[in-house]
């Protein structure tokens, strides 16, 4: 039996009149990677925020690790394990690599963000505990080296792998990444596929809402497919690519690049 680590079911979202994500359902297992597609405003992004707790739903249940996530907010489920990054950046340019890293930690530490500023000393050992894990977590993005520049001095690709690395720092069991290969350069893509490659082989679960479809194709277990806030699919990326529904979503999209619709006759799901 597969063992499932997050299960979404019946999630809807309304935002006055507008239904983001209308009765959606779908189980990510663990140490999988799970993709989410679909057209500009499908409703991805707040799927990210209602998983993470940015917003209550409208309808519907989640569960995490098997707890019912209703009445936690973002930093106890960041505490459950429950890790994101932003679709845009949401780093402190006036701080260090380092810094930026260190801050992910401190939502989980016990002392916090204040006792590390006021330099208590309790937070004193922590804080060099803190350091030498934020330090790991830059290496494994391969950033070491620039840790002590400042984020602002980086490439958009490498400032994006930062924020993987911030949120790594709490040292997640799942981890959301929104559009991660947004505005990275090939070689940059390539990293990414690496990295989060090594993270699945680490044992950690991904769900990636990615456009680039060269990577989703390449690196997704399974593919879930959102088409004004519904699922129209899910299977593998193979099945995906070829179901009609999914092409019919995409034409006009530039991002259907990937997408094959001479493989239309085939029908999946
Ligand atoms: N905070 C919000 N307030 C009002 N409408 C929103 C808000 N967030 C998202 N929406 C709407 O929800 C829909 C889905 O948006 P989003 O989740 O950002 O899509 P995607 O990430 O797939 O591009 C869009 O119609 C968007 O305008
Ligand atoms: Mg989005």
């Amino acid at each position: 039996m597969t063992d499932t680590i997050l299960e979404a079911s019946g999630l809807r979202k309304e935002f006055g009149g507008v239904v983001a994500v209308h009765k959606v359902s779908f189980n990510v297992a663990r140490g999988e990677i799970f993709a989410i597609i679909g057209p500009n405003g499908a409703g991805k992004t707040t799927l990210f925020n209602l998983i993470s707790g940015v917003y209550p739903t409208t309808g519907g249940e989640l569960r995490f690790r098997g707890h019912r996530l209703a009445r936690a907010n973002p930093h106890e489920r960041a505490a459950m394990g429950l890790a994101r990054t932003f679709q845009n950046l949401r780093l402190f340019d006036n701080m260090t690599v380092l810094e930026n890293v260190m801050v992910g930690r401190h939502t989980k530490s016990r002392y916090g963000l204040m006792a590390a500023a006021l330099r208590l000393p309790t937070a004193h050992r922590e804080e060099r505990v803190i350091r030498e894990q934020a330090l790991k977590r830059l290496a494994m993005v391969g950033l070491e080296g620039r840790a002590h520049q400042l984020v602002g001095s980086l490439s958009f690709g490498q400032q994006r792998l930062v924020e993987v690395a911030r949120a790594m720092a709490i040292e997640p069991q799942l981890l959301l990444l929104d559009e991660p290969g947004a505005g990275l350069t090939r070689k940059e893509v390539e990293e990414l596929d690496d990295l989060v490659r090594r993270l699945r082989d680490d044992g950690m679960t991904v769900i990636l809402v990615e456009h680039n479809m060269e990577l989703v194709m390449g690196i997704a277990d399974r593919v879930m497919v959102l088409d004004y806030g519904q699922k129209i699919a899910e299977g593998t990326p193979l099945q995906v690519q070829r179901n009609p529904r999914v092409i019919a979503a995409y034409l006009g999209e530039e991002a259907s690049v990937g997408l094959h619709p001479e493989e239309a006759y085939v029908a999946t799901q």
